[in-house]
């Protein structure tokens, strides 16, 4: 079948000439003796319109042609009279491809997000998923572009891993064994001898470790793939399953690793400016309506660059001239999500680039700062901080707060494994990322962009489970 995109035969100017189009029924209309299809087959927002000469066609056959039919039209492409469209279709004949009940789900306009999560597997139909799914995609295109045209090499870390990069420990666990019957030692410890791996295995919170043997020997790498987390956080930015994009670069020091964080989000901004006017246009009449507004200005602006410290500082002046918080801001305490937006959408009224995290609460990987004799540290462009630092480096993002999360990674041997002593962890399953830092070790930084935290950027889109296809989250694993 020569059918055409609907994407395309709405620019095609070449009137008088057949055109078969296919594509699924928005809404059929009557006017007289004349029927208006409106046809989407999910190439753009748009629809076209298939105007039918109803003496010319089978009138039961019109009437099988409802909200969600699957058609496909042969017809003559003709310039439109009406408003908002150049070209519409003349039809000639009409195939039904599926009727449509009326208990398809999709059948009313405004259905709640809610209502289209429980019907995950047709909401993809609609005009809102539609665009969010068209504008991933061309998401996922200008991470590939970008990394591609700065000389990153695309690398695949593995998804079953025996290590817990974050050492956070919301990891899922992978087995053959049927749980009930896992082999146990004298002191109840499960033995994974005869397990698959051999070992404890569990799906990755994170390709990073990994990542960093690609990058000291390729000199700069990107991983781009799902990542599963098992924390048991019901909140509009989380997913056990999402999609986690990794750079990690040899010799590149913290400033550089903010200019790469900047630059990188700002040429994803600018390309779905670019590419995905249609759908940006429809959501920010639909869902947001400061949403372009809000993506031209971060493309425009400077990011600031802000020690924690700083951060500190300015949310105790707030809470001084009565702004309330839910959670403590003390120093050494983690941001909660009202801070992070406090800075980032009340202060500053821009992204923000947070550094100099206290070590208490991040990773043992990051490059730890020059201590000071008092306890203290410092950190970027000679700030001090009242304790230990190190170098991470977050951006934190209008209504969105933490959209990357990054550092600088200790490249001192005997300084990270200070810290994995401190923390006590256990390395017998990291051995071969220790080596890193015994053959060869240099300086290297990296960070990870959580996708879906992207796209809610992008569209707009309240809810993350909104902007993945299928979403995963605690008691939900339909479809
Ligand atoms: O801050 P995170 O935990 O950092 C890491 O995993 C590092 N290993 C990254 C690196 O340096 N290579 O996660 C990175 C980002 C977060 O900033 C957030 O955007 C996203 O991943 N993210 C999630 N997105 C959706 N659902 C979750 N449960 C997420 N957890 C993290
Ligand atoms: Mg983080």
């Amino acid at each position: 079948m020569k059918r055409t995109k609907i994407i395309d035969v709405l620019q095609d100017t070449q009137y008088g000439k057949t055109v078969d189009v296919c594509g699924w029924v928005r809404t059929h209309r009557s006017s007289k003796a004349v029927d208006f299809i409106a046809l989407n087959d999910g190439s753009t927002i748009k629809n076209v319109q298939v105007v039918v000469d109803t003496a010319k066609v089978d009138e039961e056959l019109l009437k099988q042609i409802t909200t969600g039919a699957c058609l496909h039209v042969t017809g003559t492409l003709v310039e439109s009279p009406a408003q908002g469209q150049a070209s519409e279709i003349q039809c000639q004949a009409i195939e039904i491809y599926g009727t449509c009940g009326a208990d398809y789900p999709m059948q009313k306009k405004g259905q709640s997000f809610e209502y289209m999560r429980q019907h995950a597997h047709m909401r993809l139909r609609t005009n809102t998923f539609g665009a969010v799914m068209r504008i991933r995609h061309n998401m996922a295109m200008a991470i590939h572009t970008y990394f591609h045209q700065h000389g990153f090499f695309y690398f695949h870390t593995p998804l079953i891993t025996a290590s817990d990069c974050e050492g956070a420990g919301n990891m899922f666990q992978v087995t053959t064994k049927n749980l009930y019957d896992l082999k146990k030692d004298e002191e109840g410890k499960i033995i994974y001898d005869d397990d698959f791996f051999g070992q404890q295995t569990s799906l990755t919170v994170s390709g990073q470790l990994e990542g960093e043997l690609g990058a000291t020997a390729l000199g700069a790498i990107y991983t781009f793939g799902p990542t599963f987390r098992a924390e048991n956080s019901n909140t509009p930015r989380h997913l056990a399953e999402f999609w986690m994009i990794e750079p990690e670069i040899a010799f590149l020091d913290q400033e550089e690793l903010m200019d790469l964080e900047e630059d990188f989000i700002k040429y994803c901004v600018r390309w779905a400016l670019d590419n995905c006017c249609d759908d940006l246009e429809f959501l920010n009449k639909m869902i947001d309506k400061t949403l372009i507004q809000r993506l031209e200005s971060v493309v425009d602006t400077q990011f600031v660059r802000l020690p924690y410290t700083e951060g500190i500082n300015i949310l105790q002046e707030a809470i001084k001239q009565g702004k309330k918080f839910e959670f403590p801001c003390n120093w050494g305490d983690d941001l909660a999500s009202e801070h992070e937006r406090y800075l980032v959408e009340e202060h500053f009224k821009k992204p923000v680039i947070m550094t100099d995290y206290p070590r208490a609460f991040k990773s043992f990987y990051m490059k730890q700062n020059q201590d000071t004799d008092d306890g203290g540290s410092v950190g970027y462009k000679g700030a001090v901080a009242p304790g230990p630092t190190m170098q991470g480096t977050d951006v934190l993002f209008p209504q969105i707060g933490e959209i990357i999360g990054g550092s600088v990674r200790e490249e001192s041997y005997d300084k990270l494994m200070g810290e994995i002593k401190r923390r006590d962890m256990d390395m017998t399953h990291l051995w071969w990322y220790i080596d890193t830092r015994r053959f060869g070790t240099c300086p290297h930084a990296g960070f990870g962009l959580g996708f879906e935290r992207l796209i809610l950027f992008v569209t707009g889109m309240q809810n993350i489970r909104d902007v993945i296809p299928f979403p995963r989250t605690p008691k939900n694993a339909e479809f």
